[in-house]
This record gives structure tokens, C-alpha cells and sequence, in this order.
């Protein structure tokens, strides 16, 4: 029994790697630039034509001309929502059931457009960028616990792509 619990222990702990401060160093910098869902998105398509071209609605399309429509500001607002959920849940133990069914959600759903990890990684030096460039008070303690948020997260994500949910 007691052998059991401290494996559970340890798979669970794989997934919550962040530390409450580190958590709170994700959260105090996201919610300064998680209203500027257009611009994050921007970016994203801007520093990676590849993702944009994903898309079908997207795909070919001129960048700044399809930033004002409303299936952009919808889809930026999807995209955005969906990190800002997982922030959310950082930082409690309590929430990693919660975590889990998220992220097998979102890596599914994925895996079916054919997003790849390569994809997912550039999506991430971008969401950094952003964050890093637009939040006052970002250090190197902040630059660590986004990429350990970002690890754990992909963690799941990567596990779905490769056709795997995590239990
Ligand atoms: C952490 C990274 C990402 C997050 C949080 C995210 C989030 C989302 C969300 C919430 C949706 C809409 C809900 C749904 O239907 O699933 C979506 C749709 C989509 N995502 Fe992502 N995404 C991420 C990375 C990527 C990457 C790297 C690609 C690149 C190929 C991508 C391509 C797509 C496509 C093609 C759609 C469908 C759009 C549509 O046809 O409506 N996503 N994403
Ligand atoms: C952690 O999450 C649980 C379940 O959602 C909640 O009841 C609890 O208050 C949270 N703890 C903290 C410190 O936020």
C-alpha cells in the first residue's frame, strides 16, 4: 500500500513540478498581458507562418488583414482562454485530475488537426516572448517558471500527440 501511494506520488508530482512561488511568478505575469489575446496571436502567426498555414480559415490569408475579423479576435480569445485555464489551476496539488483532463482534451484535439511538437514548441517561444517583453517585473525566477509550466504542460500534450492520454 504504502509502496502504491508513493508511486501515485511520483506520477503525479511529474505534472506539478511548480513550486506556489513559482506558480504565483506564472500567474502575476500572465494576468498583465492575458487581455491582449489579438496581439499574442498575432505574433504567433507573424513569427510562424507554419502554424498560421494550419489554419483552414487562416491559412494563405494576409496577416494584418485578417486581424480585425471577428473569427481572428475569436479564435485569439479560444487560444488565450484555454492557457489561462491551465494557469489557473497551477500551484494546488489538488488540481491535477483537472490538469490531466485538459491538456488530454487539448492534445487530442490537436493530434486530429496534425498539429505538430515542433509546432507546439514554437507556439511557446512566442507566448515567452510575448510575456517577457510585456510584463513588468519579469526576471530570470519568472523565465524559469514559465518554461517549467510550459514543460509540465507539454508533458500531457506530447503524450496525446504521439496517441497516448495520461491517466
Ligand atoms: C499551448 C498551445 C495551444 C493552445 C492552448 C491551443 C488552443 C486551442 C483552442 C482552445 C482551440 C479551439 C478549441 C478546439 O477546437 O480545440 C484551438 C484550435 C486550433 N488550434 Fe490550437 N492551441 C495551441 C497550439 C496550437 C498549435 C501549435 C497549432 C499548430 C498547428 C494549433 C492549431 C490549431 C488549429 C488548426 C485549430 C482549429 C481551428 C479551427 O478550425 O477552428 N494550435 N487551439
Ligand atoms: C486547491 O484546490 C482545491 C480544489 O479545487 C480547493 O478546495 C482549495 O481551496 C485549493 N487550495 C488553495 C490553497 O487554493
Amino acid at each position: 500500500m504504502k509502496v502504491l501511494i508513493l508511486i501515485a506520488t511520483l506520477v503525479a508530482s511529474t505534472f506539478a513540478t511548480l513550486t506556489a512561488d513559482e506558480a504565483n511568478l506564472v500567474k502575476s505575469t500572465w494576468s498583465q498581458v492575458k487581455d491582449k489575446e489579438d496581439e499574442i496571436l498575432y505574433d504567433i502567426f507573424k513569427q510562424n507562418p507554419d502554424i498560421q498555414g494550419r489554419f483552414p480559415m487562416f491559412v494563405g490569408k494576409n496577416l494584418d488583414s485578417i486581424k480585425s475579423t471577428e473569427q481572428f479576435k475569436t479564435h485569439a480569445d479560444k487560444i488565450v482562454k484555454a492557457i489561462g485555464s491551465y494557469i489557473d489551476l497551477l500551484g494546488n496539488e489538488s488540481n491535477s485530475g483537472a490538469i490531466k483532463t485538459i491538456l488530454n482534451e487539448l492534445g487530442q484535439r490537436h493530434r486530429d488537426r496534425g498539429a505538430s511538437k515542433e509546432q507546439f514548441n514554437e507556439f511557446k517561444t512566442s507566448v515567452l516572448k510575448y510575456v517577457k517583453e510585456h510584463a513588468s517585473g519579469w526576471n530570470d525566477a519568472s523565465g524559469s517558471a514559465w518554461d517549467k509550466a510550459f514543460d509540465d504542460m507539454y508533458k500531457i500534450v506530447f503524450s496525446n500527440l504521439d496517441g497516448n492520454p495520461v491517466h
